[in-house]
């Protein structure tokens, strides 16, 4: 019997879970790439040396999920501008035995709030919640995306407050940051970057924040809307889930790999059905 050794996988711990390998086969099919994705556990105190036995098996590139980002940064050679700004990488290639990192979680959400939920960032008033590390990777290619403000909210206002100090530099005077309980004014796009949906929580966000002409964007998902969106909805926003940004920074991820970009959409309705979503729980 022979085995063809994997090119390309996702590592995590745990990362069973994973949608990576359902979305990269999707798109190998669409582009007619032969390729292998799967994914890869890797033991807690042990990613640089799971990498590194990898790529010895013929590996191409990884994608990296929690909880490696940090160690996949300090592990690679070369970083990408957008890798740098996130200090986090979800994206590693391999050749000539150098590791080059690059970090499409921004992107993928740019593209998802753009592309698929068709709503221009330039010009808009922008939310972003949490000062995490999801929060982090998203804010250099929200800032690109020319937004009139960008205002960083977060449980401890400190850390907003950091980031948004950090940041100060590429923003032209567009980045505030506050606490969640000090937010003022309404927003055309807000992104919940925290982790408490994971929680079955919510932030604590006043109604005025919303309006019709809100576009909530939860980076978390499931078969069920989340306490986020649901509270979005109730307050007359629109809400989505992190479905299409999951699909578009894969998307990207394709793109850094083998430079061709593959079309989104129906693997996008394909992901929603297999996660037993409701055709309409998206919007
Ligand atoms: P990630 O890598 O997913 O961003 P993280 O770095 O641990 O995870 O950051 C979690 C973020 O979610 C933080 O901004 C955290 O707020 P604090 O800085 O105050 O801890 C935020 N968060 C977590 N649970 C929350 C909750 N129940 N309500 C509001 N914010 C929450």
């Amino acid at each position: 019997m022979t085995h063809t050794a994997a090119q390309y996988v996702v590592i995590g711990n745990p990362v069973a879970h994973s949608r990576s390998p359902f979305i990269h086969a999707r798109f190998a099919r669409q582009t007619g790439l032969a390729l292998s994705y799967e994914t890869r556990l890797a033991p807690l105190d042990g990613f640089a040396d799971n990498v590194r036995a990898f790529i010895l098996e013929g590996g191409r590139g990884a994608n990296v999920t929690v909880p490696f980002k940090l160690d996949a940064f300090a592990l690679a050679h070369e970083h990408t501008a957008r890798a740098l700004a996130a200090g986090a990488v979800n994206t590693l290639s391999f050749s000539d035995g150098r590791i080059a990192a690059d970090n499409t979680d921004g992107a993928g959400l740019v593209a998802d709030i753009e592309g698929n939920a068709g709503i221009r960032l330039a010009g808009k008033r922008v939310l972003l919640l949490g000062a995490g590390g999801a929060a982090r990777g998203a804010l250099l290619p929200l800032l690109d995306a020319a937004p009139r403000s960008l205002t960083i909210a977060n449980r401890t206002a400190a850390n907003a407050e950091a980031l948004a100090r950090q940041f100060a530099g590429q923003a032209a005077g567009r980045l505030q940051a506050c606490a969640l309980t000090a937010l003022e004014g309404c927003f055309d796009v807000i992104v919940n970057a925290t982790s408490a949906s994971l929680n079955g929580e919510v932030p604590p966000l006043a109604p005025a924040l919303f309006s019709s002409n809100t576009l909530a964007l939860d980076m978390m998902y499931g078969a069920e809307p989340t306490a986020f969106m649901r509270l979005a909805r109730l307050h007359g926003a629109a809400a989505r889930d992190g479905c299409g940004m999951l699909v578009e920074q894969a998307a990207e991820a394709f793109f850094v790999w083998h430079g061709v970009r593959p079309a989104t959409g129906a693997v996008l309705d394909e992901l929603r059905a297999a996660l037993g979503q409701a055709p309409a729980s998206s919007s």
